[in-house]
């Protein structure tokens, strides 16, 4: 192959390999143990000839990283995920490096897994398991385990993107929720959907759903019995979720996080946990992966897993290829399909709508 490729990271899937290597370049997948790459294990990787780099979004890809790739004659960086908080698009295009990101391969999975902590959460799951495995279960009770019945409930969502607008609509035709959501920008395809599945309900003699887009964050948190959190992580979106912001909410509320963990105040949340015991979290992400901060592993009333949100198969296999896609792209000339720096700024007060 002309093209030298780096990927960080072994990646589920054969097609990514086969796109690469089938189109001139020669791929060398790192083998290191360790988890967490530093700046300086990549920079070693990159050495004095390299093209592009599929990246992880454990990785710290700032100045040092897009020169010495720069230096090296790389002209593409891909990360393998649609967050791309990790990667300093000023910087790449400093260096003249093009950033991609893997978008809507991963939006239903993702949607699919917040969908999975709402009810873990509502109905208790995860403690009914171990209580089960501990041999604690001597009978059928009329209080035990007794958790939230979602239907008929609101469904409140923060950041009405392509992940956040395909939870809201699992969960409303689902569970037949209301919803609310905040978004700096409007979802006409959402308020559509609910609008006719409420039309649907109603025609089955059945309540309908309703939707209503808050003009403030603060009117989600405050009316939704399940709030979800969907926005991308910038400095607009740091601690989006904090002391005050919980108080606001309603103390038996369910909170799902499966965005950046950077997003909520995390010790806070704990605080918030540890004095409103019928409050709830389902947590995917946390503030200083892979750390979670004191006291939240011990609480009964917080589930938490190891950001799989996009952990399926089919999406590890999709987000492998359209990063092999990205960096091949740019090398051979083709057009970049999907760019971080096309992805629009979210819930940022400045933005302006796209024309
Ligand atoms: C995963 O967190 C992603 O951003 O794809
Ligand atoms: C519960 O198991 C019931 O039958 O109501």
């Amino acid at each position: 192959g002309k093209y030298r490729v780096i990927s960080t990271k072994s990646m589920p899937g054969t097609r990514w390999i086969n796109l690469l290597i089938q189109n001139d370049c020669r791929l060398e997948i790192c083998t290191e143990k360790k988890t967490i790459l530093s700046v300086e294990d990549i920079i070693a990787l990159i050495g004095s000839k390299c093209d592009g780099v599929i990246g992880q979004l454990t990785e710290d890809w700032g100045e040092e990283l897009f020169s010495a790739l720069s230096r090296a004659g790389g002209k593409a960086f891909s990360n393998m995920a649609v967050g791309y908080n990790n990667v300093n698009v000023d910087a790449a295009n400093k260096y003249g490096v093009a950033v991609g990101n893997t978008p809507g391969v991963l939006t239903e999975t993702t949607a699919e897994l917040a969908a999975s902590l709402t009810l873990a959460a509502a109905r208790r799951i995860v403690e009914a398991d171990e209580f089960m495995r501990a041999g604690l279960y001597d009978g059928w009770l009329p209080h035990l385990f007794v958790g939230n019945l979602l239907k008929g409930q609101t469904v409140g969502v923060i950041g009405a993107g392509r992940i956040g607008s395909a939870y809201a609509r699992m969960m409303v035709e689902g569970f037949k929720m209301n919803l609310i959501y905040f978004d700096l920008y409007q979802s006409t395809r959402l308020e559509k959907f609910v609008t006719a599945y409420g039309a649907f309900l109603k025609a089955s003699g059945e309540t309908p759903v309703t939707w209503k887009r808050a003009s403030t964050m603060d009117e989600v948190l405050q009316e939704a019995d399940i709030i979800s959190l969907h926005p991308v992580l910038d400095k607009t979106t740091y601690h989006l979720v904090n002391k005050e912001r919980l108080a606001k909410m309603k103390k038996e509320a369910i909170l799902i996080n499966c965005s950046r963990g950077p997003v909520i105040d995390e010790a806070a949340l704990v605080e918030h946990l540890k004095e409103n015991p019928l409050f709830r979290v389902g947590l995917d992400v946390f503030e200083d992966e892979p750390y979670m901060k004191p006291g939240l592993a011990e609480l009964k009333n917080a589930i938490v897993v190891p950001h799989i949100a996009s952990a399926s198969k089919w999406t590890r296999e999709g987000m492998a290829t359209l990063a092999a896609l990205n960096v091949l792209g740019k090398i051979k000339g083709y057009p970049v399909w999907f760019d971080a720096n096309r992805v629009e700024p979210f819930l940022n007060e400045n933005a302006q709508p796209p024309a």
